[in-house]
């Protein structure tokens, strides 16, 4: 169960009320006692010790750091100064009979909402992969991006050899559009760039959004400063 809509700190911060419902799993904020549990879980492992699918190491070390990394990638996230818009949804899926089991932000690219472009980012606990989730979860947040952000197109990038990212995108509709190299660990890594165009995927109507008021549109919609 996630945080409660009615919570008061909902209240408070209207976009920790927004969760988006697929058939198989649900996105939306965890309670803290919640937030632990995944962090634990995210300790435990997300991937073959010597794989390295994200561009930052972050689950390299102790389950323990690692498992702080999460907390605080999400307090970090949620905690945008309220002035500011929201440059990044982070959502905890939820899956209905064993509870946090991954994240999935969505990213408002740098010149949003002028440059209609999203990103995302996402991983499971390694019991949780490979059962159809990571599609679903992407599914949500592109829902939440086409349907009610009126994003127009969505970008994402995955090493070489990162095949079930690769795989998920490419299920989703997502076109490879380039590569690059960069440097994971001091070593090359070869990366892939995929990009999927609004008209390119049609809304399916078993996902749905909530909580989405004007309060979260207008903190989502805000044109930066700089
Ligand atoms: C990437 C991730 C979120 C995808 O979620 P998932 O639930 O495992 O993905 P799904 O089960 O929805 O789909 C995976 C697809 O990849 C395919 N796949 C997985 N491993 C594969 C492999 N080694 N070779 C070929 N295909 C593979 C699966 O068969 C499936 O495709 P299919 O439905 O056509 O059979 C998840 O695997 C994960 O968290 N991985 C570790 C962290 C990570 O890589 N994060 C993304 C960084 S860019």
């Amino acid at each position: 169960m996630p945080i409660d809509p009615n919570h008061p700190l909902v209240h408070f911060a209207p976009e920790l009320g927004v969760a988006i419902r697929t058939p198989v799993v649900t996105l939306a904020s965890p309670t803290m006692d919640e937030l632990a549990r995944l962090a634990e879980r995210a300790g435990e492992g997300i991937h073959a010790p010597d794989a390295m699918p994200f561009s930052t190491a972050w689950t390299r070390g102790s389950a323990d750091e690692v498992a702080s990394r999460v907390v605080r990638h999400w307090l970090r996230t949620v905690g945008a100064n309220e002035a500011t818009p929201i440059a990044t949804l982070p959502f905890v899926v939820f899956h209905p009979t064993e509870g946090p089991i991954g994240v999935q932000d969505l990213v408002l690219a740098r010149g949003w909402p002028s440059l209609a472009t999203v990103s995302t980012g996402s991983w499971l606990t390694a019991a949780a992969q490979g059962r159809g989730i990571g599609t679903w979860m992407r599914r949500a947040v592109l829902t939440l991006a086409f349907r009610h952000l009126g994003a127009a197109r969505a970008e994402t990038t995955a090493h070489a050899d990162n095949l079930a990212s690769r795989r998920v995108s490419e299920k989703v509709g997502y076109r490879e559009v380039g590569t690059s190299i960069a440097l994971v660990e001091g070593r090359e890594r070869l990366l892939v760039h995929y990009r999927l165009e609004r008209g390119d995927v049609e809304d399916d109507p078993s996902i749905i959004v909530t909580g989405l008021g004007p309060e979260v549109l207008k903190r989502l919609m805000a044109i930066p400063a700089t």
